[in-house]
């Protein structure tokens, strides 16, 4: 038997500003909806690690080592062209836009389709 799918309306657009989140308990799930340089990306609130409340972590720039020309480290910098969700149980890290572990792409958090139109934020469930 297929499974059925119903779209629903999460709330107006400004309820998930530029950078920031809105966590929804929805189709008996808890969803993270992000927004990053204008879109929205929204995963099910549970760590591919052990199943932590992901969603919920801190929302940090991704972390880069500063290599010079003579390939020697100059320390560490905010890439600010990728966002990362924290895990707040054991620090696992999900780029926002893609929703993988940046050292290890296998792991990933569970998709949730998400969109926008002038009416407000709908997800698929
Ligand atoms: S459960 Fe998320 S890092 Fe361990």
């Amino acid at each position: 038997m297929p499974a059925t799918t119903q779209k629903v309306f999460v709330g107006p657009s400004n309820d998930v500003p530029e950078g920031g989140r809105l966590i929804i308990d929805v189709g008996g799930m808890t969803i993270g909806i992000f927004r990053f340089q204008g879109k929205l990306f929204a995963y099910q609130n549970r760590c591919a690690h052990e199943g932590g409340p992901v969603c919920q972590g801190k929302i940090v720039p991704r972390v880069t080592e500063v290599i010079d020309e003579n390939g020697a480290s100059r320390g560490f910098a905010f890439d600010e062209s990728r966002l990362h969700i924290v895990c707040p149980w054991h620090g696992y890290e999900y780029d926002i836009q893609t929703g993988t572990h940046p050292g290890r792409p296998s792991l990933r958090l569970l998709r949730v389709a998400v969109e926008e139109n002038p009416g407000g934020i709908y997800v698929t469930v």
